[in-house]
């Protein structure tokens, strides 16, 4: 797969290893966050990830801040994305099967590298449900279109 990758300054370190891990896998990864720890703004991070995927540019990817929360915020506000906060596998294998997120997310200060790497596997390796969560994902695209006009 082609997998993109963002962060902030709080996730230098850990972005480099997971971009690694992930070239492990077999998978192209496609950089899009910061590399240096002087003071960014996640938004700008997380918008950035969320236009790749939302255009097809990366098939998913994995944001990285202090949190996860923030630049997760910031990329949910791109029509077409759903990025979800994981901080287990467990979480991680349902946003897929259950919620299809195009995203997930993590902290840097919240997840250590080892568990980081379990999440980012597991979730690559688990696939949507479909059935009655495709009409819940579906449910959600309807509530950006009734509001992507205010
Ligand atoms: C940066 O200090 C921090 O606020 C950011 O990485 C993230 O945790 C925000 O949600």
């Amino acid at each position: 797969m082609k997998i993109g990758i963002g962060n902030d300054h709080a996730a230098v370190e850990m972005k480099m290893q997971i971009k690694e891990f992930m070239e492990g896998l077999g998978h192209e990864v496609v950089n899009y966050g910061v590399d240096t720890p002087e003071s960014c703004d996640y938004p700008e991070i997380g918008e950035r990830v969320g236009n790749a995927v939302a255009s097809g540019e990366v098939d998913c990817a994995v944001l990285i801040c202090g949190t996860g929360v923030g630049i997760s915020i910031a990329a949910n506000k791109v029509n077409g994305v759903r990025a979800a906060v994981c901080s287990d596998t467990t979480t991680a294998h349902l946003v897929k099967e259950h919620n299809n997120a195009n995203i997930i997310a993590f902290g840097a200060r919240i997840v250590g590298i080892e568990t980081a790497k379990d999440i980012v596997k597991t979730y690559l390796e688990a696939e949507f449900m479909g059935g009655r969560h495709e009409r819940r994902v579906a449910m959600i695209s309807d509530i950006e279109k009734k509001n992507s006009s205010k």
